[in-house]
């Protein structure tokens, strides 16, 4: 794992971008994994804005989403769906078809994570997957104890992360208890990740992951054993090192 260090969030997120768009401007086809959460916003901000100066084009550029929580509709507010939408999307030339975020409203879920994976594989796989992670080491949904050979599938989400990610809503009620997720083995098939780590936060999980063993209690951790990952962390996340 190459460590990056930034000095806070703003120069983490032009790190990020600039890795991202050395790939979109570079390769004649990418497949990008996307994440949610507050940490990659700003870097969605500069790509947007980049694209805005410079007509970048996604034009030959897929996606796919890492999670979506289950019950909510493409159009609520806080689905994933409407997240991207609003912090990316609707602001580059991606032709729609080639965006792809799991279904939680699905009849079927379990066919819907079949369904998912496989459109990974056919696009010939991720080729930069964007991470984020959770304060108990959680990397898309999948939380402490999910087995590193899982693929997408649903996920009962932890308590702790239905509080962190409440104040995207209105009441801890109104936050989805399910989730569909790529799973570990989904994310480690990538060719290369990317993950982001920014504020106080996240010195412990931060520090857990450099210094700790590879365990299924702390998923991130499987990260040590792909060949291509770099971690971007600003100092505050650093802090506990
Ligand atoms: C959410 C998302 C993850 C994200 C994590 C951290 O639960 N499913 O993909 O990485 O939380 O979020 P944040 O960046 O807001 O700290």
């Amino acid at each position: 794992m190459q460590l990056i260090k930034a000095k806070d969030y703003h120069d983490l997120c032009h790190k990020a971008a600039e890795l991202i768009l050395r790939k979109v401007k570079g390769q004649k086809k990418l497949t990008l994994g996307l994440a949610t959460g507050g940490t990659p916003q700003g870097v969605y901000r500069i790509l947007v804005e980049e694209a805005r100066q410079n007509g970048t084009t996604y034009q030959h550029v897929t996606t796919f989403n890492l999670d979506e929580y289950v019950g909510l509709p493409p159009d609520h507010p806080q689905s994933y769906h409407t997240y991207m939408n609003k912090k990316l999307f609707d602001f580059i030339d991606i032709p729609p078809q080639n965006v792809h975020i799991p279904d939680g409203m699905a009849e079927n879920l379990e066919e819907e994570c079949r369904r998912y994976e496989q459109m990974i594989d056919q696009s010939g796989g991720i080729d930069l997957q964007l991470l984020g992670i959770g304060i108990n080491g959680h990397i898309g949904f999948n939380e402490p104890g999910t087995s590193f050979h899982s693929f997408t599938h649903v996920v009962k989400l932890e308590e702790s992360t239905r509080i962190a990610n409440s104040r995207f809503f209105s009441s801890l009620e109104e936050v989805p208890a399910f989730a569909v997720t790529m799973g570990i083995a989904s994310i480690m098939k990538s060719k290369e990740i990317l993950l982001l780590a920014v504020g106080k936060r996240k010195a412990e999980v931060l520090q857990r992951l450099i210094y700790g063993e590879v365990t299924e209690e702390l998923p991130a951790s499987v990260l040590k054993m792909h060949q291509h990952v770099t971690i971007i962390a600003d100092e505050e996340a650093l802090s506990s090192l």
